[in-house]
């Protein structure tokens, strides 16, 4: 890693200008334009999963929301806002919560104890890990268990963005995104496309029948 310090950042932010000015000489006047990205990304605020940079993606295409463990909390007003804008407003096509290996919001959400506030923002990843306790406790390496976590964490999350009146909304609207869970792999920097069980989600009519008719391979 290299060492970024303070003074560098603006360097860096004269730097970037040009390069791009070299390249695309509109490219601010183009940047300036109303944005209409495809996708909305909810991932964890962890320095090492910079959504953008992980998939090649430039400015004016992903709408963004972080957190601590990428939680989508039914009571967070901030990450409600980010959904019920680029569905309703964006028309967004896809919405992707973005969990990843190693992350210690989901440490913290084992361990339990004294972690101050992450504590009461993990609280709902602790009630998943004794949840799963069973499968959970047969992965003897602390750090293998708490990945399998993640994945179930973010699985769950996807499913908490189906809930939600806005989503519900679109379904029955017609015009919906689809829902995906991704695990970035911080040990090989892939994208692990996890199952969030549409089917099943289909049968409980939280997803509409039509949710696989939709074709949206060009989207
Ligand atoms: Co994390």
């Amino acid at each position: 890693m290299k060492d970024l310090n303070f003074q560098k950042l603006l360097k860096n932010n004269h730097s970037w200008i040009q390069e791009k000015l070299k390249n695309y000489p509109d490219y601010f006047e183009k940047l300036s334009r109303p944005q209409s990205p495809r996708f909305l990304m909810i991932g964890c605020s962890d320095s090492r999963v910079p959504i953008t940079s992980l998939v090649k993606a430039e400015p004016g295409e992903i709408f963004i929301h972080r957190n601590i463990a990428n939680q989508v909390n039914l009571n967070d007003i901030n990450l409600l806002s980010v959904l019920e804008y680029s569905v309703e407003h964006l028309y967004i096509k896809h919405i992707v919560v973005i969990g990843h290996y190693n992350c210690g919001g989901i440490a913290a959400a084992v361990d339990g104890v004294n972690q101050g506030l992450i504590e009461n923002w993990v609280s709902p990843v602790n009630e998943l890990y004794f949840k799963h306790i069973d499968e959970l406790s047969l992965i003897k390496e602390k750090n293998k268990m708490c990945d399998r976590l993640s994945e179930i964490n973010v699985i769950e999350q996807a499913h908490n963005i189906i809930k939600t009146p806005v989503l519900q909304r679109a379904f029955k609207s017609g015009n919906f995104p689809k829902i995906h869970a991704w695990i970035f792999d911080i040990y090989t920097g892939k994208l692990i496309q996890q199952n969030i069980n549409e089917e099943e989600l289909i049968e409980k009519g939280l997803l509409p029948d039509s949710y696989f008719k939709f074709n949206n391979s060009k989207n």
